[in-house]
């Protein structure tokens, strides 16, 4: 079965729009990750960012202590947030790149020019407990580096593949790098995900890319939500993932 985190960064993104600095405020994150894991979600995603946009410390600490399904902490590879984790002991580390200007996760990291900061990280989390996943374009040579890293899992960014679903030749072409790239990442014997951009439009083309093990969602899931609740729309796209079938 296709497994869903869900990314509740943006519930605290609405949370700090009104609390920024205050602590407390509302919606809280707990809730809303309690609701998803009612709801059937697989997991719990947050980024904890450097400049704390959005998920703050105290958030990161009541979802460890209360979540029942997985804690999977997005992270920049730094000391300071390194040190945080492994105290944190999240499920999965998922390193991420981040720029401060950026609204989102904009690139995937730069594995391959990375090799070695990126494979002591690894080291670090695993010898923790903590399994690594790395998140990188669907790229032959990018891939190939997360394996030399030895991280346990991928997350094959899937940004490019949203933002050109309208235009059928882009998107083909999109589709098929991220089917080919996560045959490559299986034979490598890496675990595969995939994330970004994600909603409930496109998510059924997606369904064609090969060895899916979780695809992790944030914005349009949360945007649905303040329209119909979260248990609704986590169903909803439950639902929607529930035709996949890894080995086609
Ligand atoms: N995966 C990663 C690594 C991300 O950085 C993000 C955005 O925080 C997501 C998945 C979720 O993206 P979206 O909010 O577009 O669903």
């Amino acid at each position: 079965m296709l497994k869903l985190g869900v990314n509740i960064d943006h519930v605290a993104t609405l949370r700090e729009a009104r609390y920024r600095g205050r602590g407390g405020g509302e919606p809280e994150p707990l809730e809303a990750a309690r609701l998803c894991e009612n709801a059937g979600a697989h997991g719990i995603t947050v980024h904890l960012r450097e400049d704390r946009r959005h998920i703050q410390d105290r958030d990161i600490w009541k979802l460890r202590g209360a979540i029942q399904t997985r804690l999977n902490l997005e992270m920049a590879n730094v000391p300071a947030i390194l040190e945080i984790a492994l105290k944190l002991k999240p499920d999965i580390v998922c390193l991420v790149p981040e720029r401060r200007q950026e609204v989102t996760t904009e690139g995937g990291l730069d594995a391959a020019g990375h090799c070695s900061d990126l494979a002591e990280t690894r080291r670090k989390l695993n010898a923790s407990g903590i399994e690594v996943s790395l998140f990188i374009t669907p790229d032959p040579e990018q891939i190939r580096a997360a394996s030399q890293i030895g991280s346990q899992f991928i997350e094959l960014h899937t940004g490019a593949y949203a933002e050109s679903y309208h235009e059928i030749a882009r998107r083909d072409f999109e589709l098929n790098r991220l089917m080919a790239s996560a045959e490559f990442a299986h034979s490598l014997g890496l675990q595969v995900n995939a994330g970004h951009g994600l909603n409930y439009h496109n998510l059924p083309s997606l369904l064609r890319v090969p060895h899916l093990v979780e695809l992790n969602i944030g914005h349009s899931i949360i945007s649905r939500a303040v329209l119909v609740g979260m248990t609704q729309a986590v169903q909803d796209m439950l639902a929607l993932m529930a035709p996949y079938r890894p080995g086609q």
